[in-house]
């Protein structure tokens, strides 16, 4: 609204804008994939979705709860809107379904579903250690602790939680059947049927309690990296013939459409890790990652404060490590009684995380220039605010990278003091903005020495998956222990809270 008053050049802006809402997107060709951030930039942005799980991301994290839903049991009576979008097939879910178990409400809005073809049944978007399911169902949720309904949700930083299963083909399953039977009602785009409520929670694996969390985004256009990830261990099966009823039932052009389009392998890829790690619930044996657990939210905590407020000329001279008082790979007992406090009680990490005592802090005044765990990033509005920024330029690639550097520290630094993220340089570099130039510049400087040499150190160790400029200070890449004392940066560094 307060654009109109601008000069042409911004009605000419709002013009695109408008034409960029209703911009097709497909999953091949030239609106494919690769092409979808020409008119929505997100897509090619930061901490996206959906992503390789592979073994060397994950981090056992003890808090994790088991997920909790409620009222997913509907009656028959309960009218639910079976569509066919003309991506996807999905179901309209009622809001008083929830799950309990978060941060945050969070209402359930719609179901749907991503797939392979017959002659591939491989379809997923979340893929285990490079492994593609047959299928995936994807139960969205807004926070209704935060917002009205999802379009309030979706654009924002906190705004979604997505609880993933992975399908395989294997037996019969009769849930599925309740939604499957009507599936030639909705043969083409925008058709929609009636459907009787059914036990949803059936379509979910029988355990909740173990599953892969991060922090991601849409995996459809607009991409807003607004998803709180939940992807279940454990995947569901269906038969062949159900899966055949995915893969050959739906077109995604219209009834009166001259030329037929089936709907299927209508998946993105995986996309790049962006700093992130993967939080696991479960831990499997004594092997690959089950005593490679997170650093505690009070170690990153205090790194943050570090940086914000502490010494910098001092850090850059006596090496960087000096930022933890003790070294990494002793435990602070602070430390020790949290991670008791953690186990003993699973608390919501909201209460260790507890954004007052940022305000008590003499950091404040630094920290209002970093959107914290409290604050909301809202991607509508800051597109809108950079590519108004941006309207002398004409570079496609500039929207998309402008938006990108705006949001990556913001999402890096309230991940990060979520356990869900290494730290990054871009970020770093975000914070050090707040401080004296010099300083800042010394420790910019020891920074880069330092990663220049953990990148040496780990190019003997294998590497694979995108690498970014994002993909930042990733232990993923380092060596897992020991941590010699000779290493240039251990804060940097995953801690282990035991042994
Ligand atoms: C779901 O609700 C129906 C009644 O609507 C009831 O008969 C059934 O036992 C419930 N199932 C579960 C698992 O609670
Ligand atoms: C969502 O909520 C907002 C704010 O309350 C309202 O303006 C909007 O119309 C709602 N949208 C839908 C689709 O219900
Ligand atoms: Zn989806």
């Amino acid at each position: 609204m307060g654009c109109l008053r601008f000069t042409p050049i911004v009605v000419l802006q709002l013009t695109l804008c408008s034409v960029l809402q209703g911009a097709k997107w497909k999953y091949s060709g030239p609106e494919g994939e690769h092409h979808w951030s020409k008119h929505y930039p997100y897509c090619g942005g930061a901490f996206q979705s959906p992503i390789d799980i592979k073994s060397e991301l994950l981090r056992f994290d003890p808090t994790l709860r088991p997920i909790e839903v409620q009222n997913y049991n509907l009656s028959l009576n309960e009218q639910l809107t079976l569509g066919n979008n003309g991506h996807s097939l999905q179901i309209s879910l009622p809001s008083k379904m929830h799950i309990s178990s978060l941060r945050h409400r969070y209402n359930a809005a719609q179901l749907h579903f991503h797939w392979g073809s017959s002659g591939r049944p491989a379809g997923s978007e979340h893929t285990v250690n490079s492994k593609q399911y047959a299928a995936e169902m994807h139960v969205v949720h807004y926070n209704s602790d935060k917002y009205a309904n999802i379009s309030m949700a979706v654009d924002k930083s906190d705004g979604l939680a997505v609880l993933g299963v992975l399908i395989e083909i294997g037996e019969f399953n009769p849930a599925f059947e309740q939604f499957l039977k009507f599936i030639n009602g909705v043969k083409y785009r925008d058709q929609k049927v009636q459907v009787s409520g059914f036990n949803i929670r059936t379509l979910l694996p029988a355990r909740l309690d173990e599953y892969y969390r991060y922090d991601g985004s849409l995996t459809t256009p607009p991409c807003y990296p607004s998803v709180l990830w939940t992807v279940f261990r454990n995947p569901v099966a269906i038969s062949q013939k159900q899966f055949f009823s995915f893969a050959t039932a739906l077109y995604s052009s219209y009834a009166q459409d001259s030329a037929t389009a089936l709907l299927h392998s209508n998946y993105r890829k995986p996309q790049p890790a962006d700093s992130r790690v993967v939080l696991v619930s479960f831990k499997e044996g004594r092997g690959l990652y089950g005593t490679h657990t997170v650093t505690s939210p009070f170690t990153r905590k205090r790194i943050i404060q570090q940086l914000l407020v502490g010494d910098l000329a001092d850090l850059a001279d006596e090496g960087l490590y000096q930022l933890l008082p003790s070294g990494s790979q002793k435990l602070h007992a602070d430390e020790r009684n949290e991670l008791k406090d953690m186990q003993n009680l699973a608390k919501p990490k909201q209460q260790l995380l507890n954004p007052s005592l940022w305000k008590k802090s003499q950091t404040n005044r630094y920290v209002g220039k970093l959107a914290l765990a409290e604050d909301t990033l809202c991607y509508g509005s800051l597109k809108q605010r950079v590519s108004h920024q941006l309207r002398h330029s004409h570079a496609e690639n500039e929207l998309v990278q402008a938006l990108r550097d705006a949001v990556f520290p913001e999402l890096n630094l309230k991940s990060y003091l979520d356990c869900k993220s290494d730290l990054a340089l871009p970020t770093i570099r975000h914070i050090l903005r707040g401080r004296p130039t010099d300083e800042a510049f010394e420790l910019d400087r020891s920074l880069t020495k330092a990663l220049m040499n953990q990148r040496k150190t780990s190019a003997a160790v294998k590497q694979n998956g995108p690498v970014t400029k994002y993909g930042g200070l990733s232990p993923a890449t380092a060596p897992r222990k020991p941590l010699s004392k000779d290493y240039p940066h251990p804060w940097l560094l995953p801690m282990e809270w035991e042994d």
